[in-house]
């Protein structure tokens, strides 16, 4: 879903570099010089603006988080919460999450969450998905060994597609919902903002966590 271009969101990306990387490949393989402290990175590819991703991370300060926007308006929203939350453990990128491999260097990576991914109904444009084939491969080589995939949508056939794509793949299943709000584990869900924004019309959220095969 592409938000109407603001021209004040580029300047402040340039402004902010201490919090948002531009030429994520500098960085490839040496993540950790980013942050205050090592400890395991967790990276969301389309943060959107930023809510999931910021908050996790102040819930979370044992882990490092990145944001993976490609938009630059979405980063620029991202950034002003980065900016009144200061939190040493989040840093932004603004660049395609498609370059994975070229961002990160193999089993760099502790876990990989999507959300609300943009669902490419269209059959020839499977291949955009962030579920196809040539997305999970490249999630393979930069996920540890110990590493895992979260999915969350509230569009049933990019669910269903994402299923299907990651079992083809190999991957193992560790849960599934159909209904992540009426479940035991919403007690503890952070909230994407197309998350409450679909919610809210009471459309059921599915997710999925799931790791690959050793
Ligand atoms: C439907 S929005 C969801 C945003 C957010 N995750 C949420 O749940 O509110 C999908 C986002 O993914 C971004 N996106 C799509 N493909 C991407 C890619 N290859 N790399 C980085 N961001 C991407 C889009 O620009 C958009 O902001």
């Amino acid at each position: 879903m592409r938000l109407k271009n603001k021209p004040w969101a580029l300047p402040l990306i340039e402004a902010n570099p201490q919090y948002v990387v531009t030429e994520p490949q500098q960085y490839r393989g040496k993540w950790q010089e980013r942050f205050s402290q090592d400890q395991p990175l967790l990276i969301e590819i389309g943060m959107g603006k930023g809510r999931f991703i910021t908050e996790m991370a102040r819930r979370d300060p044992e882990h490092n988080y990145i944001g993976i926007e490609v938009q630059s308006t979405a980063t620029g929203i991202a950034l002003k919460k980065q900016l009144e939350a200061q939190l040493p453990n989040l840093q932004l990128v603004c660049g395609d999450g498609g370059d994975l491999t070229e961002m990160f260097a193999p089993g760099e990576v502790a876990g990989i969450f999507l959300n609300f991914s943009d669902p490419w109904p269209k059959k020839r444009h499977a291949k955009r998905r962030l579920t196809y084939k040539t997305f999970l491969k490249q999630y393979q080589t930069v996920i540890a060994e110990t590493g895992h995939l979260e999915f969350k949508t509230d569009n049933r056939g990019l669910f269903e597609y994402s299923l299907a794509s990651m079992n083809n793949y190999g991957m193992v299943f560790d849960q599934v919902w159909l209904d992540l709000h009426d479940s035991e584990e919403a007690v503890d869900n952070v909230m994407t903002e197309y998350e409450e924004k679909f919610s809210k019309k009471g459309q059921p959220i599915y997710k999925v966590t799931a790791h690959f095969a050793k």
